[in-house]
């Protein structure tokens, strides 16, 4: 019988990290997760071995990944936040960096993201931008995987855009709304990431979608899709992080950050390379025009 690799894929209760778990054992490899929520609801049953981090006892850290082939690995914080933080974040993933080399992992499929780098003013891109560095320089094989944005079922950023699109009376863009995004579906990035696991040379790969719309066009074309038509005003980005403030508020979410706004008016979820997914935005949505958007997806939700 043909021995298949052992991965370990972080956060497999989570969002992107459920999707690769699905599609690791649809091929029947062995798949172990380390999450944060040994208490999410757990679709796998026992059908996949569950640990957690432990970024405080690397001992068993290293016994958690010992025996297992590849680590793939999602594990990130979104913004700064008085229970989390991106520099904990960066400490954390060095220290899971580790463990796997001395764990003796062969292969680490790290998430990352498009434009990072270590000299970025935004604490997000930094440290996406040192954890690359930190990996490339760590003597284990790698694959970098950048994606710009998801999408898909269960996606926050796409669903509350079509959320405020239903519920608000306008939609303000920041500032002129040109700056581009290139959504990718979570099924193309969770095959990006399978393939990458067995491939044998480190790579750096733009984990972007077949569509780019500027950030106004994408709104326009998801009001089309849903059918939902509200006028859209071009708004100070201050006064546009205010609103989603309010959003927050009343959602008691962390709706938006300055920083994603900064990132997104950069055009840091941007780039120019061929695209490497298949599934077009504008597709998945107009199948999911009915639901997409009618209800609110909380990030601070999901952390509870
Ligand atoms: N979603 C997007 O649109 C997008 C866009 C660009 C880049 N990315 C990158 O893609 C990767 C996966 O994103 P995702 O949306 O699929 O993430 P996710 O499922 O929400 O989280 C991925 C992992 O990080 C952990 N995590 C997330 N927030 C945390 C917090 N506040 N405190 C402690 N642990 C936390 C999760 O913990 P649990 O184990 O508790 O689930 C899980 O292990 C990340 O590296 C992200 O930077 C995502």
């Amino acid at each position: 019988m043909e021995t298949k690799e052992k991965i370990v894929v972080t956060g497999a209760l989570g969002y992107s990290g459920k999707v690769i778990a699905e599609k690791l054992l649809e091929k029947n490899y062995q798949v172990k997760t380390i999450t944060n929520s040994l208490n999410k609801p757990n679709p796998f049953g026992n059908k996949i071995e569950m640990d957690s981090f432990n970024f405080n006892e690397p001992k068993k850290l290293i016994a958690a990944l010992t025996g297992y082939d590849v680590l793939i690995n999602t594990y990130w914080v979104r913004f700064n936040h008085n229970n989390f933080n991106h520099s904990t974040a960066v400490a954390n993933t060095k220290i899971l960096f580790d463990c796997a080399k001395k764990a003796g992992i062969k292969k680490i499929v790290h998430v990352s993201i498009t434009n990072p780098s270590v000299n970025s003013e935004l604490e997000y891109f930094k440290g996406k931008g040192d954890l690359e560095a930190y990996l490339k320089a760590l003597g284990v094989n790698y694959a970098i995987i950048r994606p710009a944005v998801l999408f898909g079922k269960e996606d926050i950023l796409i669903n509350n855009i079509a959320w405020v699109i239903r519920h608000l009376p306008i939609f303000g863009v920041y500032g002129k709304g040109d700056y581009k995004i290139q959504p990718i579906h979570v099924d193309d990035f969770a095959d990006l990431i399978i393939n990458e696991c067995f491939n044998t040379t480190n790579a750096t790969i733009n984990a972007i979608g077949p569509e780019t719309f500027t950030y106004k066009e994408l709104v326009k074309t998801i009001m089309d899709i849903i059918n939902v038509k509200k006028r859209i005003i071009n708004t100070a980005p201050y006064l546009g992080y205010l609103a989603g403030k309010w959003v927050s508020f009343l959602k008691n979410d962390v709706t938006i950050t300055r920083e994603e706004i900064k990132g997104l008016m950069d055009n840091l979820l941007y780039v120019e390379t061929i695209p490497t997914g298949k599934i077009k935005l504008t597709d998945w949505a107009k199948q999911n025009h009915q639901t997409l958007g009618t209800t609110y997806a909380s990030e601070l939700a999901r952390r509870k």
